[in-house]
């Protein structure tokens, strides 16, 4: 089983805001359809989620007690989900589209039974970056977090992170073929200006989720073959986290 996180840059051009990229999903759903491998999908919140999210300074880090902004957040979030569903859809999956919160409270296999039966009946639950509520209030979990906590879960055997560039890219632009701790903290001095934390984040998800036993891959999704390749777990172009030695 392979959690495959569709980041925000792949999904929507980041630079426009509502712009969705019906094409590049729709080659991706085809991508995830021709191996068939069992696949949970959590896509992130792109330019639908994240202008809004910042317009009413609802993040990841800093819980806000004021409901203000969770509606049209989440509205812009559910309407971005129905057009991903569209689209592998049209790609021949079939989408079970889920809000993440319900799951993530109880956290746990227990929990996840459900998730199974529908991939075992063959359908594809598809999943999104939401707006949560804890006793400091609300903030926003995004796709990456999402990711781990199915990843451990479900007990995953690889979870692939699409985004719109090759892979993790060292500081001159080169892929990082294989990532270590090493790599990850020299990239954690970059700065991100959206809701959860930008590639920094990702790639400590990425650390945790290779330490507890998970694959990490990172693959373009401009790239349909080379992800295809990730998914059966054959050498494909891109970045793999390398799983910090036990010992
Ligand atoms: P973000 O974290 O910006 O919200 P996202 O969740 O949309 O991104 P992805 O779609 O997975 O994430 O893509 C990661 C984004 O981070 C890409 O758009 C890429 O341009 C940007 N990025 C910044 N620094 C790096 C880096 N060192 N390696 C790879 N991508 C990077
Ligand atoms: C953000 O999810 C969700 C909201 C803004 C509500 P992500 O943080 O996973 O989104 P991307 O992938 O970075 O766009």
């Amino acid at each position: 089983m392979t959690v495959v996180k569709l980041g925000g840059s792949i999904i929507t051009d980041k630079g426009v805001d509502f712009s969705y990229r019906d094409e590049a999903v729709r080659s991706i759903g085809r991508a995830i359809a021709s191996t068939g491998e069992k696949v949970v999908i959590v896509h992130g919140g792109g330019s639908f989620g994240h202008p809004i999210a910042k317009k009413f300074h609802l993040s990841s880090s800093k819980p806000r007690r004021s409901s203000e902004g969770v509606s049209e957040t989440r509205r812009a979030m559910f309407d971005l989900d129905a057009r991903v569903c569209d689209s592998l859809l049209a790609a021949g999956l079939e989408p079970y589209a889920f809000s993440p919160y319900p799951l993530l409270a109880q956290a746990g296999r227990k929990g996840s039974a459900w998730l199974r039966a529908m991939l075992v009946a063959g359908l594809t639950p598809v999943t999104f970056g939401d707006v949560v509520h804890s006793k400091e209030g609300f903030r926003i979990i995004s796709g990456d977090t999402i990711s781990l906590s199915l990843c451990e879960s479900l007990g995953a055997t690889r979870c692939i992170f699409v985004m719109d560039v090759d892979g993790i890219l060292d500081r001159d632009g080169k892929v990082i073929s294989t990532l270590d701790e090493e790599d990850a903290n020299r990239l954690m001095g970059l700065t991100s200006s959206d809701a959860t934390g930008g590639i920094a984040l990702k790639v400590k998800e990425a650390l945790k989720m290779a330490a507890s036993g998970t694959e990490v891959a990172f693959v373009s999704g401009f790239r349909p073959r080379e992800l295809s390749k990730a998914l059966k777990r054959v050498r494909f172009h891109g970045t793999i986290v390398r799983v910090p030695s036990r010992d």
